[in-house]
């Protein structure tokens, strides 16, 4: 069977911790989305570790997938599982021969188009990875893909007719001189060529690449568990998230079929499980009705004044911010924090069609008097349940707050071996209230980043 780990805000709400906790019983962990713009980390035997491409099935040694959805970096890719052999591990990665390859001018171009945005505060803060230029070239049909690294004569046909435009962008649309670049050789077409065909030869000579929907068809005739690990959130997707302010690609459960090559049919007999974080987080511009307080030094109007009704706000959004260490995997941002969202969370109930969750940080929350969540919105004078579809209006919706009793700090490794009843009391009237609202039981709570620190209460396998 397979089961979907999908993230039900806006990324970061501790996936690749569950993919951890549940992928125990999954012989093959496959990645359907995404680059290494994700930053999962997983917590095993008191080391950390934060992956941003490689699945983070790495860590238990279960074979690893990057599916077709993915986009893939190949320094990062290489790099990635250069650290994991440094630190004793011996990862074994699979690369879909369909997925699609980030190249160097992907990256430049990322950067350039994020300038151009914030002379007007436009940018949407990507992780500059060059995740939306290459997904742009796979659907203008002008990408590289794995496959095409494995044969050099093809590699330099699609070199030859990708970087003459991508120069000419960046020359005359975007007005650069590309002598004065940084990396001027991400627009040199041989320099490219021999990077990136070496890359195809390692790819060749350690067996990586595979036609990712007939090999996990193979592996699950053979009677193989699957887990489809997304990246990013049901908010960053494209088609449902908050769009411009979203990623390239489509995190919801939908694109794990359309990632990997496993039917709709596979994917929906399995579970699909919601990964939410028990308050919000942000990194990138957009909206966010729930918002306490942005980044101290960064915030228009925090000035730590007393008098300030927003000052409270702000000095919550930095005790969670510091208690729940919310700054990026991959960039090192602080977090921008917020309140449980639930209308965001209902939207992705539906979107997704949750059959289970996994609430992380619940210790996070923990010593504050009391706990509020947006049950609801207010858009011009009419209550709303879910997002409205376009940004603009969400952005014009005012959180309507529930407020839950507060609970203690505890020994939550004692409370993660008792497991579920061992919760403070308060804390399960929280869970309980997201489990009526989202219809679909909680099968999971995060109690702290490691593993012993999951209350189980079902394994999805
Ligand atoms: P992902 O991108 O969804 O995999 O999440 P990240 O790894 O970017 O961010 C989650 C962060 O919270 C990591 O530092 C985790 O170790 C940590 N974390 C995950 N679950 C919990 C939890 O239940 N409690 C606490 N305190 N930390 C958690
Ligand atoms: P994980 O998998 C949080 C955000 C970026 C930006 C927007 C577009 O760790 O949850 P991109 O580089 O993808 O073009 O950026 O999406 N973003 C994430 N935010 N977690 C992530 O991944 C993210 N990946 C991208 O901050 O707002
Ligand atoms: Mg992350």
């Amino acid at each position: 069977m397979t089961v979907t780990i999908v993230g039900s805000q806006l990324g970061d709400e501790g996936k690749g911790g569950i993919v951890d906790v549940f992928g125990d019983d999954a012989d093959v962990v496959v990645r359907y989305q995404g680059g290494d713009n994700a930053g999962h980390t997983v917590v095993h035997e008191g080391e950390e570790y934060k992956l941003s491409l490689v699945p983070s099935g790495a860590i238990r040694g279960k074979v690893n997938v990057l599916g077709n959805g993915c986009v893939v970096n190949p320094r990062t890719l290489f790099d990635e599982i250069d650290a994991l052999r440094e630190r004793g591990l011996d990862p074994d990665v699979r690369v879909a021969e369909r997925a699609h390859v980030i190249l160097p001018y992907h990256r430049l171009l990322d950067g350039i188009e994020e300038e151009v945005k914030s002379e007007d505060d436009d940018e949407i803060g990507t992780t500059g990875r060059g995740i939306g230029p290459t997904y742009e070239d796979k659907a203008g049909r002008r990408g590289v893909r794995v496959g095409d690294l494995l044969d050099a004569e093809v590699l330099r046909e699609r070199l030859e007719y990708a970087v003459p435009q991508k120069r000419a962008l960046v020359e005359d649309v975007f007005g650069l001189d590309v002598a004065d670049l940084d990396d001027p050789d991400a627009l040199d077409v041989d320099a490219l060529y021999d990077e990136f065909s070496e890359y195809g030869e390692r790819l060749a000579a350690e067996g990586m690449t595979v036609n990712a929907g007939s090999y996990l068809a193979e592996r699950m005739a053979d009677g193989a568990n699957v887990m489809l690990e997304g990246a990013q959130g049901t908010i960053l997707d494209i088609d449902h998230g908050n769009y411009p302010y979203v990623t390239s690609s489509n995190p919801t459960a939908g694109g794990a079929c359309t990632g990997t090559g496993l039917s709709p049919g596979v994917v929906g007999d399995g579970e699909v499980i919601g990964i939410v974080k028990a308050y919000l987080s942000r990194v990138g511009s957009g909206p966010m009705p729930t918002e306490l307080g942005g980044v101290p030094g960064d915030t228009p109007g925090y000035d730590g004044d007393p008098e300030d009704p927003q000052t409270e706000r702000e000095e919550l959004a930095v005790y969670i911010r510091d208690e729940g260490h919310e700054y990026g995997t991959v960039t090192g941002r602080p977090r921008r924090v917020g309140w449980l969202d639930v209308p965001m969370l209902r939207h992705a109930a539906r979107a997704n069609g949750f059959t289970g969750l996994a609430v992380n940080h619940v210790d996070t929350l923990a010593g504050l008097d009391e706990v509020k969540v947006g049950h609801t919105y207010t858009l011009d004078g009419e209550e709303l349940r879910t997002m409205p579809a376009t940004t603009e209006q969400w952005g014009e919706c005012e959180a309507n707050l529930r407020t839950f009793d507060g609970w203690e700090a505890t020994d939550w490794a004692a409370v993660a071996a008792e497991g579920y009843d061992a919760l403070p009391e308060n804390a399960r009237t929280y869970l309980e209230y997201l489990e009526a609202e989202l219809d679909a039981p909680v099968y999971a709570v995060g109690v702290g980043p490691g593993r012993s620190e999951t209350v189980v209460r079902e394994n999805p396998f």
